[in-house]
This record gives structure tokens, sequence and C-alpha cells, in this order.
């Protein structure tokens, strides 16, 4: 039976069945291969898309603009500033303008239910490019770059250092479950996903013969890994205040050479990016005068090690998104 998804909106990887997300990951390769040889895939020519975004982004919103333009669509930004969106005009009525003008709308903030409002009143597929809950288009680009290591993602140890009750580990838990394969949440206890989560996520593997692992022990985390993922300690949307808190919890988290050669040999190190393994940037310069650290969720030694791959994972996102606009708007 083929797999349709036309359509659909994109707000949820537990919307998605494993077949379908098998479907897009398989539909991300064909594309990632046809970028490379050159085949043009101007599929979508004569669409239009907009992209809303309430928080900063280089990733997803380059990946929307790029993979749109390769699809043959018209593409158009608006950020927080530059829309009349929650300030003179409702979510409600601003999805319905929206949903006449465009076929398509992405959607980066705050509240998951945002999100899903766009798409319950615009009437045209609405894409999450990231909210507080969910990261779901970055889950593609992950496990497509997993699949490119490993092959068969099935029964495959990631493990999640850090935060995990954030949108990027909230949204492995999820992946993994619906694929088959081992997740692992690694981190404080208050910081582990919120029960309810964890407990779709067990129904869901009680199906495909994923696990799901939690513990506050690095080692135990990084044992018989295949992936070492981590993220910022501090999402967007968070206050600055947490940072010395949030150090406390996590600095024994930190992706290292000691948590890397605590894993499989074989292992890889993804981070969905951007991240801080330097002094290079703003923030990292601001955390080492007050607090020391020369890095903070990964070290530079993994970072720019052999067995890091976070920026095929980077490129993986253009190619997935592809995926995605194309699956829902054919
Ligand atoms: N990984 C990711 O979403 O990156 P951006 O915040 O740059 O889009
Ligand atoms: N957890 C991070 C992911 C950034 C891509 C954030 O929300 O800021």
């Amino acid at each position: 039976m083929g797999i349709s998804l036309s359509g659909r909106s994109f707000l949820t990887l537990l919307d998605y069945s494993p077949e379908e997300i098998r479907y897009l990951l398989g539909l991300s390769a064909e594309f990632k291969r046809m970028k490379r040889v050159g085949t043009p895939h101007a599929y979508l020519a004569g669409k239009q898309i907009v992209l809303l975004f309430e928080k900063t982004s280089t990733r997803t919103r380059c990946s929307f603009e790029v993979a749109a333009r390769d699809l043959g669509m018209g593409v158009t930004f608006l950020d927080p500033g530059s829309s009349q969106m929650g300030k003179k005009e409702s979510l409600a009525d601003t999805a319905k303008v929206l949903g006449r003008l465009f076929d398509g709308i992405e959607y980066r903030g705050y509240q998951q239910s945002v999100v899903e409002d766009l798409a319950k009143y615009s009437g045209v597929p609405v894409w999450n490019g990231l909210t507080d809950d969910f990261h779901p288009t970055q889950m593609l680009a992950d496990i497509l770059t997993v699949q490119e290591e490993f092959g068969d993602v099935r029964g495959r140890k990631l493990t999640f250092f850090g935060d995990a009750r954030n949108n990027v580990a909230n949204s492995l838990m999820v992946v993994c479950a619906k694929l088959g394969m081992r997740f692992c949440a690694c981190g404080p206890k208050e910081l582990w996903p919120k029960e309810e989560l964890i407990e779709k996520c067990q129904n869901v593997a009680a199906k495909t013969g994923a696990q799901l692992e939690f513990t506050d022990d690095p080692l135990q985390g990084a044992k018989d890994c295949d992936v070492l993922y981590t993220d910022i300690w501090l999402s967007m949307g968070e206050p600055d205040e947490l940072w010395a808190k949030r150090i406390g919890l996590l600095q024994k988290y930190q992706v290292n050479r000691q948590l890397l050669e605590a894993a499989k040999d074989t292992a890889i190190f993804l981070h969905c990016l951007p991240a801080f393994h330097d002094r290079n940037t703003t923030v990292g310069e601001e955390i080492y005068q007050k607090f020391g650290l020369e890095a903070m969720e990964v070290n530079d030694d993994v970072f720019l090690g052999s067995q890091a791959r976070q920026f095929d994972q980077a490129e993986n996102r253009m190619h997935t998104i592809k995926a995605v606009m194309y699956a829902t708007l054919k």
C-alpha cells in the first residue's frame, strides 16, 4: 500500500507512524542523491510558502529557504517584528489569512499550541520548525545521519546527555520509540522527560520493540552507546538567570573523551547545533568569565574529533525538510 502524506501537517512525530517516518527518510536520501548529482527537482513550481520565526535560527531557516527554492517554490520570511501576529491580529485570524495566500506554513516559536492552532485555522500544511516541546524536522536529519553511518537503526542505542526534557530530547525519545531504537535519557532526575510523554513513548515502544532508559550516571549512559547526542544546557526562551543552576546540574554530563571512550568504539557524536564547544561566541566567553568553563555540553576534543558527525547532520536538515515539504504539498 502506498503512503500519501499529502495535505498533512508536521507538528510532532507522535502523529506519524513508523512506516511514514521511514518513507520520509527514504525520500530524504533520494533528494540528497539528486542534489549531489545535480538532477533538477523543481517539482513544486508555482507554490508559495511562508516562514514564521519567533525565535532565532540559522539551520532551520536556511534549510527551508534552500529546500523550497530547489523545489521551485517562492518563500516569504516573517520575523517577530515584521508581522501583526499576536499584537494587532489574533493567531486564528493570521492563520486564516496566511492559508489564503500560501500553500504551506513553517512556524518556530514557543508553545506547541500555537503551531497546532496555525494548522487548525489555516487549512494548509504547517511544519513545526521548533517549539518549546518538540523539534520534529531535526529528528529526520538526525536519524538520516545515524542511518548513513550504521544502516538499519533498529536496536541502536542513542543517549542524550544533558537537559533531557528539552524540545530536542523529547523529540529524540519519540523518534527512537517509533523506530525501535534504544533511547537513553542521561542527566539529573529533575531534567528527565515528563511522565506524560514517557508514558506515550512507552506505549509506542511496546509495539516497536524500542527500549527507553533513564539514568543520572554518565558512564551508564555511555555504556554500549552507538550515538552520543547533546544539546545546549539552556534553550531559547529560558531566562539567563538559570545558567548558574544548569551548569551546576549538567557539568558532569559534558560529552568529552572519557564519555566517548566509555561508548562503543564505533560510536558517533551528534549535536543539533548551535554548540558551546569553545569560547568563540559571546555567550561562550561570558560563561568562561563568570564560571571558568572553556566548553559546556561538549568539548573540542570530541567536537573536532573523528567520531563527530554534526556537520553531516546539519546538511541533512535541508534534505529532510525538503522531503517533508514535498510529501505534504505534492
Ligand atoms: N538545529 C537548529 O534548529 O538550528 P537553528 O536554531 O540554527 O535553526
Ligand atoms: N534546545 C535548543 C535547540 C536549538 C536548535 C533550543 O531550543 O534552544
